[in-house]
């Protein structure tokens, strides 16, 4: 029931001259696995969604769903939407208003001839896994942002697709709306056994969701990984930038390879890619969360700073913390600020948590200038 997917040197170019919204993007999705395409808005994640939906026509490339091509540029070949079997849920509430929430999720069976009695057994489950069991006779324009996407969700699983695409389903959502449902979409999509393609802009959203998640810029599928591989060895700085490593700073190379020289003088051990020539100018990304700020003396901390800048988060405090000749942010969870501007700290960095990024890895594109990227 559940199929894989294959995208192979997919290309979308709207117009001869621009460059294309989307530009030899391959990845496969394993039956039943999550897959999330994570990047800033405008990286073309919808228009690879809308092209695996058959709602889009790719200008390269080839698109197979369960072993079966449904796209191939080469040859014109197009199989229409309605008959690749895909359920999609979109960022906005996409629920029809003069129905019942029952009315809503049945209405994907009506269109297929499904007995009366089918219909409704599958309906009750298409509601009970999506939880809203007990809105069946509501009207959907009573329902929360939240229960108008459960209501999307159950409508869009109902017929049991070979492959669920998700277009930022909770953008529209208010916080804790948003942060329940993306727990329990996870629940849900698993428990169906759905493949699944995902998209948002949203890193926190991705890491929760995905099995593995592929970053995007620029038309670009950077890196492709696992979410622990992703945050641990981004493939390149963009990637390490977009998934929350704030802290880049310029160096070149150390003698031996072990160390990144700073401007100042300021030498930080790294592990060095193979390959880098002492010398080379790189860049060490490091996430604030690595960053171990400890009393002044501490032993084995390999630097000391001064605290310029505290902010309180209520669950966590950031810290700029001047060293080096850099101003570093670090990140310490806990209810209690720890240290005030103006204190003197140590501040352990782990060899392990300096990513150091030479020649293409390292460059800046479509970083912001605020450090973090893509929000
Ligand atoms: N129908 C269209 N015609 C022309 N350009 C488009 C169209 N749809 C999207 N684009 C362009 O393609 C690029 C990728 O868009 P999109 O896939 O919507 O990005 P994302 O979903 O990552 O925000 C953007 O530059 C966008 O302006
Ligand atoms: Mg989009």
């Amino acid at each position: 029931m559940s199929a894989d997917l294959t995208v192979e040197e997919l290309e979308k170019s709207f117009a001869p001259g621009l460059r294309p919204a989307v530009d030899r993007v391959s990845f496969h999705v394993p039956a039943g696995e999550i897959v999330v395409l994570l990047g800033p808005s405008g990286c073309g994640k919808t228009t690879t969604l809308r092209m695996v939906a058959g709602l889009e026509r790719p200008t390269g490339g080839v698109i197979s769903i369960g072993g079966r091509v449904v796209a191939r540029a080469a040859t014109g070949q197009l199989v229409p939407a309605q008959h690749r079997e895909i359920g999609m849920v979109f960022q906005s509430y996409a629920v029809w208003p003069h129905m019942t929430v029952q009315e809503n999720v049945a209405y994907p069976l009506r269109h297929r001839k499904v007995s009366r009695a089918d219909i409704r057994t599958k309906v009750a489950q298409a509601l009970e896994l999506v939880g809203l069991e007990d809105y069946a006779g509501r009207s959907v324009t009573a329902l929360s942002g939240g229960q108008m996407q459960r209501v999307a969700l159950a409508r869009a699983l109902v017929y049991q697709p070979q492959l669920l695409l998700l277009d930022e389903p909770l953008s529209n959502l208010d916080a804790k709306l948003r942060l329940r449902l993306r727990d329990d979409l996870r629940r849900i999509i698993k428990e169906t056994g759905v493949t699944a393609l995902y998209v948002t802009h949203d890193q926190a959203e991705a890491v929760v969701l995905g099995d593995r998640i592929g970053v995007m810029r620029d038309g670009h599928l950077l890196q492709m990984s696992d979410p622990v591989t992703l945050y641990n060895r981004p493939a390149d700085l963009f990637v390490a930038n977009f998934t929350g490593a704030s802290n880049m700073l310029e160096g070149r190379v150390g003698e031996g390879g072990r160390s990144i020289v700073l401007p100042g003088g300021g030498v930080l051990p790294a592990e060095i890619p193979a390959g880098a020539r002492t010398g080379e100018a790189a860049v060490v990304a490091i996430r604030p969360e690595n960053l171990l700020l400890s009393a002044p003396g501490n032993e084995g901390a390999g630097l000391h700073g001064t605290v310029v800048a505290e902010t309180f988060h209520g669950t966590q405090t950031v810290y700029q913390v001047e060293a080096l000749g850099v101003t570093l942010e670090a990140v310490e969870m806990g209810t209690v600020p720890r240290f005030a501007p103006g204190a003197a700290v140590a501040i352990q960095v782990p060899a392990a948590a300096c990513r150091v990024f030479t020649g293409r890895a390292a460059e800046r594109t479509g970083i912001d200038a605020e450090g973090r990227g893509g929000h």
